[in-house]
């Protein structure tokens, strides 16, 4: 059987269906969820593989999926496909079901055969709305006070074989069952926007029951949807009372079945927690615990039956994204105190500033009172620094129950820290630091010989996972740790790069989507709690639709796709990214330009913007409000050109190039002057062409007049290297990456830092706390851990580095290293969906050394540093230095005479 399809200009044909490849394989299958994830949403299956190939010139050039039901012996062989894609395949077999497990297999055409049919990869929908029989149940608690358990035993007359423990909540809920937990997820299930869609997570805790006598119990704290949240301090944002839903469906191996749903049969009291809230900590009186009640036999006299919670139960959807997890722990250091007497306060330190908490191993009498109190940074005085922290208490304060050793751990919060205090009559035998986050899949990693920029990186990544706790935050310390649109839009392409961040920020999109009224305006946080709330220098601000923020509706999805090069964030979000150009749109007056506005963020944060006013940047908010709205005119044009209307596509062009024409014809004077200005209209094509070199030049200049001093904010910031660097200014862009007074991105780690901080003084020269002084807002402003300046991490994997996507999900990648007297060496992976991408090159002398590893179905770009002197060798052959391509395998490539950047000694 032959297959013809014509797809673009080139015609396929497979080969016939018997003719094997035997030098290609496919390495791995895999649906776009996380492999780890149970219970998945129930849509159309979407595929992705590597290959693998012996045969320098091998292709896809088709592709054939099989499908069964798993476990049944019979395959449902789909026609083969004559195409060259390799992600979000669309698989055959419908959409999931309920439940259901589906086993899916795939082979590859080459242009010499097929490949043999890969490993099966199992995929297990979650449950519906439908098919969740069980009711939200609860019992009268006081907000943020003690938490409630809520229980039921059960017996089960025959050996499990598989069971699956459904459950979410409204709030928090933590599952055990038979007197372990359900599984190591924290805080489930996450911060959505509750009002309309909350998650449901999948276990498999076949391990956990037996035959006979069973126990399960539901740990319900208020977390986001009851405690309080937001810098007003509002409590019970999305509903009066907490509680939790759980479907426990249990299979023998004869068919026989057990489902058990939370209902009014079941029983609520209170243990140990006292009292639990995300900003301000646990109390847990270990006095009050009165036994495990997942374990069958507890004693439960106490207890009351509990009440069903009217909830309309289509809120409920699988989850797409994996929860919260232990990441890492670090063991604490002594930094001063005791720990065999802690009565007076022990300060430890975990090395690395962190979201979690701390595990505390102690010894003391019954009765005696243990305070953990948590910090980013310390005092001149060597006491915790707690401004930081505004009014969130983070405190977790714990009332032994009896004498000996105990494990002391909150539950049902998190907090931002590096250093902890620990009060109470008690010895410390250990303390670990346990860092929490969405447990996504590595993705980047990078090293260079500079060991200052390496550790920036880390601080980089480490942000990222620290504020990455099941929503995108600002930070992750203070009495806020909200979705702010502007920050996640800043960083999404580094965030992208680091980690595996596809249904994490799809799952966070369709909140913003949910989030958007009718107008199509923005929020500035998703899940949006602070509408009604926010003001700046004592005036309310209308917080939607604000310039930078808002446009996370067009910027993430875009870095998504390119990063990933999977349009499924782009088809489910183009909706909405339509609704919010339309309504800038709308908000534009006659000449086509947004008007004035009382309130805009604008380049927030700008190092030269009153201490107090960070919105008062020196870049017009109207130049900057403009200038966004080009941008995401232009990335909605090219949403609409791949996978939408292409009249359309035309249509926000010619907006984009017209709003670009007036945003020029007014501020042009202005982006000569400003380092945002200039950045923006040249990474937003505002500049007319003929006029681009004139304003990089004017860029270049301020940079090197400055010294490779950062001007930018929190919108400039992330545009600034790449504006630079396009327009061949490398020596300006090295000055900038690597300069080491403030405000600098090195500074920081010159000063201790281990995350990325949200003012560029935070730490000033003399060693003084920057006080966070804000207009108009006692509690000031200051965190130590805002990934938004982190943001140039991207560009340093794309130009020090030199992997470069020039085609979404690096189908063709540009490999330019540019090697500089201040870095010498660079060696960096990027898992893409084709499969790992890496490199490793340093310089000796003016001769560059790359070793570079290139996955099936990429194409690499040479774009190597070369001069008119230089040669190249490809695997030891002479090569031409004119615009080489290499297709997938291992090279060994030398160039000899290359251009090294010149960076000043003292940025090295
Ligand atoms: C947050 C920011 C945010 C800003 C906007 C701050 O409080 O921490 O990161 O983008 O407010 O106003």
């Amino acid at each position: 059987m032959k297959h013809k399809i014509r797809l673009g200009a080139l015609m396929f044909t497979l080969p016939n269906e018997n003719t094997p490849d035997p030098m290609t394989t496919v390495s791995s299958l895999r649906t776009r969820f996380n492999p780890s994830l149970l219970g998945v949403p129930l849509e159309q299956p979407r595929l992705q593989w590597t290959l693998k190939s012996e045969e320098a010139t091998s292709r896809q050039v088709g592709y054939q999926i099989r499908y069964r039901r798993a476990h049944r012996a019979e395959w449902t062989i789909a026609q083969p496909i004559a195409s060259t894609v390799s992600i979000a395949i669309e698989a055959p077999g419908g959409q999931l079901k309920a439940r259901e497990v589906r086993e899916y297999a795939v082979r590859i055409a080459t242009d010499a055969g097929w490949t043999p049919w890969s490993e099966p990869f199992i995929v297990e929908g979650g449950l519906d709305p439908d098919s969740l029989t069980a009711q939200v149940i609860g019992i009268p608690t006081e907000v943020e006070g003690p938490a409630a358990s809520l229980r039921r035993e059960f017996s089960l007359d025959f050996e499990p074989m598989r069971a699956r423990l459904y459950v979410s909540a409204l709030g928090l809920v933590h599952p055990r069952l038979n007197g372990h937990a359900a599984s190591d997820t924290y805080l489930t299930p996450g911060w959505t926007e509750y009002r309309e869609r909350v998650l449901v997570d999948t276990y498999d805790v076949t391990k956990l029951l037996k035959r006979g006598e069973n126990a399960i119990s539901l740990l319900v704290g208020d977390g986001w949807y009851r405690g309080r949240m937001g810098f007003a301090g509002r409590t019970e944002i999305y509903g009066s009372q907490s509680g939790a839903i759980a479907q426990l469906e249990i299979e023998g191996a004869n068919g026989e079945a057990l489902t058990l749903i939370t209902d009014q049969t079941w029983h609520g009291g209170f243990g140990a927690i006292q009292s639990a809230s995300i900003y301000d900590g646990t109390m847990i009186d270990l006095r009050k615990d009165t036994g495990d009640p997942s374990l069958p036999g507890f004693n439960e006299t106490e207890w009351a039956p509990v009440c069903v919670i009217d909830c309309d139960r289509r809120i409920f959807e699988p989850r797409p994204v994996p929860g919260v997890h232990e990441i890492a722990t670090f063991p604490m250091s002594i930094v001063s105190g005791d720990v065999s007497d802690a009565t007076l306060p022990v300060i430890l330190d975990a090395q690395q500033n962190v979201s979690g908490w701390v595990r505390l191993k102690v010894s003391g009498q019954p009765g005696a009172r243990i305070t953990v109190r948590h910090a980013e940074i310390l005092e001149a005085d060597g006491s915790l620094h707690t401004a930081s922290l505004r009014t969130a208490k983070a405190t977790d304060t714990y009332i032994l129950g009896e004498s000996g050793t105990v494990e002391l751990e909150p539950i049902l919060t998190f907090h931002g820290f590096r250093y902890a205090e620990v009060t109470g009559p008690v010895s410390i035998a250990e303390a670990t630091a346990v860092a929490i986050s969405t447990h996504l899949q590595r993705r980047g990693t990078l090293t260079t010989s500079h060991q200052t920029l390496n550790r920036f990186h880390e601080n980089v990544v480490w942000s990222q996972v620290d504020n990455f706790v099941s929503v995108p935050t600002d930070c992750p310390q203070r009495d806020e740790r909200l979705g702010w649109t502007g920050d996640a839009q800043a960083f999404a392409a580094t965030a992208n790069t680091l980690f595996h961040t596809e249904a994490f920020w799809m799952s966070w999109l369709r909140d913003l989507e949910l989030d958007q009224p009718e107008d199509g305006s923005v929020a500035s946080v998703v899940p949006n709690i602070i509408s009604g709330d926010a003001s700046m220098g004592n005036n309310e601000i209308n917080d939607m639709g604000r310039a930078g923020w808002a446009d996370a509706a067009t910027i993430v999805p875009w870095a998504t796709y390119i990063s990933t090069g999977s349009p499924l964030v782009l088809i489910s979000q183009l909706d909405s990214m339509r609704r919010w150009v339309d309504h800038l749109r709308t908000r534009a007056d006659a000449h086509t330009l947004l008007p004035e506005e009382p309130f805009q963020y604008g380049d927030w944060l700008d190092p030269d913007a009153p201490a107090a006013q960070p919105w008062n940047a020196k870049t017009d908010p109207l130049f900057v409000a403009n200038s966004f709205y080009v941008h995401s005119a232009r990335i909605l044009a090219e949403t609409e050109a791949l996978v939408g209307d292409q009249r359309k596509a035309q249509e926000y062009a010619d907006l984009a190039d017209r709003v670009a024409f007036e945003t020029w014809k007014r501020w042009r004077h202005e982006a000569h002057e400003t380092q945002t200005g200039a950045a923006m209209c040249l990474e937003f094509r505002i500049v007319p062409d003929d006029e681009r070199a004139e304003l990089a030049d004017s860029l270049a200049t301020n940079v090197r007049a400055e010294h490779g001093r950062i001007a930018t904010g929190f919108l400039g910031t992330p545009l600034i290297l790449f504006a630079l660097s396009h327009a061949n200014k490398w020596e300006e862009a090295y000055m900038m990456l690597l300069r080491r007074d403030p405000p600098s991105w090195l500074y920081q780690v010159d000063r201790g830092a281990t995350t990325v901080w949200e003012r560029w003084d935070a730490i000033k020269a003399d060693g003084s706390i920057h006080a966070g002084d804000m207009e108009g807002d006692g509690n000031g402003m200051i965190s130590f851990n805002h990934y938004a300046y982190g943001a140039m991490i991207d560009w340093v994997y794309r130009n020090v580095a030199g992997m470069e996507p020039i085609e979404a999900g690096y189908a063709r990648t540009r490999i330019g290293p540019r090697p500089s007297s201040a870095v010498t060496r660079a060696s960096a992976s990027i898992e893409t969906h084709f499969g790992m991408l890496s490199i490793n090159w340093h310089l000796v002398d003016d001769s560059l050394e790359v070793s570079l590893d290139v996955p099936f179905g990429v194409t690499a770009q040479l774009d190597l540093p070369l001069t008119e002197d230089s040669q190249l060798t490809i695997n030891g052959a002479a090569a031409s230095t004119s615009s080489t391509t290499l297709r997938h395998g291992h090279y060994t490539i030398t160039a000899s005479r290359v251009s090294v950047i010149h960076v000043d000694a003292a940025a090295s």
